[in-house]
């Protein structure tokens, strides 16, 4: 059970601390709920992923300005640093790539912004792939089977595994993508769920609630929480 052990944040709101949970990183949200405004609620739990605040006013005119940080464990990288473009061979959907091996890590972690009637592109081979809904709903199909996601619902891709994400209204996904690395005997399968439906991880005296999204066993080389 590989953790991993890169992230990537945004401007300090709830929601977006409640996204650094989910990432595997532990922090108190409950006692930063003050920070949001209602405003911000109203555009949904992610919306400082999807709409996030730019640079602080007095910086924003200043070129090459960025309050991103990258360390060797881990990146702090903040909207200014993000750059959108197409992603290959993907459909209607523009994506920014937060972390990459060029920085040291062993995943790529993107945004991939989907419009209507966008669709995705497959993995490289042997590649793995999780998604996880910020925004709006993507439909994913297998072939055998077909899955609403939305927002707070995710999905795993084992390495070659067949499967297309679509955008029937626009949406935003974060996804993951690994070299898959063998630790068990036992191929992973393929999983689709939401947040909600994981069983909460016992964290006796912690402030904050845990739940992981990938199975922990060996089938799995990497988890998300
Ligand atoms: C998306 O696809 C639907 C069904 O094919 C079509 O009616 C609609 O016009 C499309 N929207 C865009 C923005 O292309
Ligand atoms: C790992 O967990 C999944 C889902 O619970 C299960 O289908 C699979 O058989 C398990 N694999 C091993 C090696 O225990």
């Amino acid at each position: 059970d590989i953790k991993m052990q890169k992230f990537q944040s945004f401007p300090c709101t709830f929601s977006t601390l409640r996204l650094l949970l989910l990432w595997g990183i532990v922090v108190g949200g409950s006692q930063l709920e003050g920070l949001c405004s209602e405003g911000e609620w109203e555009q949904g739990i992610y919306a400082k992923v999807t709409n996030p605040t730019l640079s602080p006013s007095h910086l924003k005119d200043l070129p090459g300005f960025t309050r991103s940080v990258y360390k060797r464990d881990y990146a702090l990288i903040t909207p200014e640093s993000q750059v959108f473009s197409a992603l290959p061979d993907w459909t209607k959907t523009s994506g920014a790539y937060l972390i990459t091996p060029a920085m040291d890590s062993h995943f790529v972690m993107y945004i991939a912004q989907m419009k209507e009637n966008a669709t995705s592109a497959l993995p490289q081979q042997d590649i793995e792939r999780f998604l996880f809904v910020v925004k709006g709903e993507v439909v994913l199909s297998t072939g055998a089977e077909v899955f609403k996601l939305s927002v707070d619902s995710f999905a795993y891709a084992p390495p070659n595994f067949k499967h297309s994400v679509k955008s029937d209204i626009s949406a935003v996904i974060v996804v993951f993508e690994r070299r898959y690395q063998r630790l068990g005997n036992e191929d992973p399968g393929f999983l689709a769920g939401s947040t909600e439906q994981q069983p909460l991880v016992e964290t006796p005296g912690e402030v904050f609630t845990l739940r992981k999204l990938l199975p922990t066993n060996f089938s799995y080389d990497f988890n998300i929480h």
